[in-house]
């Protein structure tokens, strides 16, 4: 049965979107849920909800030193992380600023690379522990307009790889995700004509759900995953 009683999970960018879909599938699979963003507003909110809450930035390194100091303090142990925090700053590659692409690789690859190597200790220690990143079908295939994004998504793929081999003996199962088009903040802003080009090209004809990627998450990150490490899963409608 697919359970995460007794287990401790930390998402990062748990405040909308794919991590609260997350956030809230590991609450009713019985996790205690550490949700970390950077909206005040929505961790308080969130934080009536019964999920431990941090106002964290993750490309911020100082911040996340603290943050995860404090949470092992308080919860003694981390047993899942998914590094779900992500950001697009989309430009054709010409035009892109300086900013634009060192911002998006400072939250998704730099932001990853800060929690996950304070967060693993406590994993090495008790010999468990299950780590999902959060890819992109993109990093796989490229996209217009996101050679920043692409990159640190298909980065993130050779991070995985590289740490299932270091970790595998201690008993910690890291995967990557890596989405399609999936309903959120994120892809609301893509215009309208070229969603419509990116509909024709899924073979299933829409956009998948934050929940439909959870499942996956939840999969990954519970007892019923013993033997798949090292992995980037797909969830994108068949689109690649
Ligand atoms: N949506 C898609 O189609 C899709 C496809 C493939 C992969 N993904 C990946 O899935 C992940 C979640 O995407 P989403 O669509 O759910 O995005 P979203 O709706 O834009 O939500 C992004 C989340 O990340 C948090 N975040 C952003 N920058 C952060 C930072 N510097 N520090 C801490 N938290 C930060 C946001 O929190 P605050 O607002 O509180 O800061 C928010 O909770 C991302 O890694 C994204 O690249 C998404």
């Amino acid at each position: 049965m697919l359970t995460l009683e007794n287990k401790v999970a930390l998402i990062t960018g748990g405040t909308r979107g794919i991590g609260l879909a997350i956030a809230k599938l590991f609450k009713n699979l019985g996790a205690k849920v550490i949700i970390t963003g950077r909206n005040e507003e929505r961790l308080k909110e969130l934080e009536k909800e019964n999920f431990l809450c941090y106002k964290c930035d993750i490309s911020n390194k100082e911040e996340v030193d603290r943050v995860i100091k404090d949470i092992l303090e308080k919860m003694n142990k981390i047993d899942i992380l998914v590094n779900n925090a992500g950001i697009t700053k989309d430009a054709l590659f010409l035009r892109m600023k300086d900013e634009d692409f060192e911002e998006v690789v400072k939250v998704n690859l730099l932001g990853t690379f800060y929690v996950t190597r304070r967060v693993l200790p406590s994993m090495v220690r008790q010999k468990y522990g299950r780590i999902i990143n959060m890819s992109s079908v993109v990093g796989l295939m490229g996209n217009i307009g996101q050679a920043n994004y692409a990159s640190t998504k298909s980065a993130l793929i050779g991070f995985t790889k590289s740490l299932a081999k270091e970790y595998g003996r201690k008993n910690i199962l890291i995967n990557n995700v890596a989405p399609g088009f999936i309903e959120t903040d994120m892809t609301a802003k893509i215009p309208e004509k070229l969603r419509e080009e990116i509909l024709n090209k899924i073979p299933l004809k829409r956009y998948g759900k934050p929940e439909e990627v959870a499942n996956l998450v939840a999969f990954l990150a519970s007892d019923l995953n013993t033997y798949i490490t090292g992995q980037t899963i797909l969830i994108d409608g068949g689109l690649y």
